[in-house]
């Protein structure tokens, strides 16, 4: 594994002479966040050795190399999702080459359906913790000590300072933010109302098909980790249980601005060493 990482490292660092320490996957219909990147290089996912691109709509795959506030990062336009059918170490490979790149921190935003019957659509929930519900885990099988620890703690799965910083940013801007626990599911189907209502139970926050595969492989090998949910819908609310693809775009699309300025102060005042 760890060598096939190392040839997917060696030909980005041909193409690119940029080494960020900050990375950023931009989730479903936060691509736009994209568009304060200063882009210096754009490669398609279908060009990198050992990438699988995604079949999903609005998930156009590129690993873009650029600047945010002036400060390099390496941005992921599009994710693949367990989903779509590919295993584990496919979905988590890009955080493993971007761990060998010199990623210190990676950023993760996704769109979610809200449990928190306080939340409303277009809501920005800094995650706090994950539930893991995949049926497969990104850590199952033999373990490179390279790469990390074979029981790696995820008590601080999501850093505590990167949140503070957020919610700091976010007062300063006068934009709501909320914290919670994502539930991280295999979909495809949006959950029935009874799921909806077992997920609350069990201290979900909101619950999406992302994000917990790469974090779990990013603290793996001690990249640290921050994430955010945009609420496309709410879960309980049975008026608005007709959830739709289209509905999920649409609804995130709200959030997005005040998600580009947080990612884009993020970038700007964190202290990556
Ligand atoms: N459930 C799971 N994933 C989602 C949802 C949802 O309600 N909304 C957006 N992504």
């Amino acid at each position: 594994m760890l060598e096939k990482i190392d040839k997917t490292v060696e030909f980005l660092k041909s193409r690119s002479s940029m080494r960020p320490k900050i990375a950023i996957v931009l989730g479903t219909g936060l691509g736009p966040l994209a568009d304060n990147i200063e882009v210096t290089d754009a490669i398609p996912y279908s060009e990198i050795p050992g990438f699988r691109t995604s079949t999903v709509q609005g998930h156009s795959g590129k690993l873009i190399f650029g600047t945010l506030a002036g400060v390099p990062v390496l941005a992921m336009q599009g994710r693949l999702h367990f989903y779509e059918g590919y295993p584990m170490s496919d979905i988590v490979f890009p955080v493993r080459v971007m761990w060998r790149m010199g990623i210190k921190v990676l950023m993760v935003s996704n769109a979610a359906g809200g449990l928190n019957p306080k939340y409303v659509p277009g809501d920005i929930m800094l995650i706090q913790d994950h539930i893991n519900l995949f049926p497969e885990h990104p850590l199952h099988g033999p373990n490179d000590e390279r790469m990390g620890p074979r029981f790696p703690d995820m008590g601080n799965a999501y850093d505590k300072d990167l949140i503070a910083l957020a919610e700091k940013i976010a007062s300063e801007n006068s934009f709501p933010v909320c914290k919670g626990v994502y539930v991280g599911t295999q979909g495809p189907t949006f959950e029935t109302l009874a799921e909806y209502r077992y997920f609350r139970i069990i201290g979900g926050d909101s619950v999406g098909m992302s994000t917990v595969p790469e974090v779990i492989a990013a603290r793996h090998c001690g990249v640290k980790c921050f994430g955010v949910s945009v609420v496309a819908n709410v879960g309980l609310d049975a008026e608005a249980n007709a959830v739709s693809h289209e509905e999920v775009q649409q609804n995130t699309k709200k959030a997005q601005e005040n998600l580009s300025l947080l990612f884009t102060e993020m970038v700007r005042r964190m202290k990556v060493e």
